[in-house]
């Protein structure tokens, strides 16, 4: 069912846990946009990956069971996100699937803006 919502849970730095609506199809950061969520300078550049500032963390079991791969672009600019890890990827090229339902994940502290 294309209009199914999926649960997201974004962990802040300082402690906040943002939950969150999104619908299958849409992308991490769409689930920002739309819910006006209140993190600060997350998806300066509106996906068009060339910012890093929509890296998120996930739990390595999520990570693993996510359906597609970070592709060349995404790892060039997670390599310019701070505090990457092995489980790092780019919120804006994250898309939720139905068994994403209750992903939670971590936002890190500090965001960097590969543009400035
Ligand atoms: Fe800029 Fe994802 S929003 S890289």
């Amino acid at each position: 069912l294309k209009d199914e919502k999926v649960k997201v849970v974004f962990k802040l730095a300082d402690g906040r846990r943002l939950e969150a609506q999104g619908a299958v199809g849409d992308s991490l950061l769409d689930v920002v946009v739309n819910n006006s969520l209140d993190i600060d300078g997350y998806g300066a550049c509106e996906g068009t990956v060339t910012c890093s500032t929509c890296h998120v963390v996930l739990k390595p079991e999520d990570y693993d069971r996510l359906p597609e791969e970070a592709g060349d672009e995404e790892r060039d600019m997670l390599d310019l996100a701070y505090g990457l890890t092995d489980t790092s990827r780019l919120g804006c090229q994250v898309t939720l699937t139905r068994e994403m339902d209750g992903l939670e994940v971590l936002v890190p502290e500090s965001v960097h803006d590969a543009r400035s």
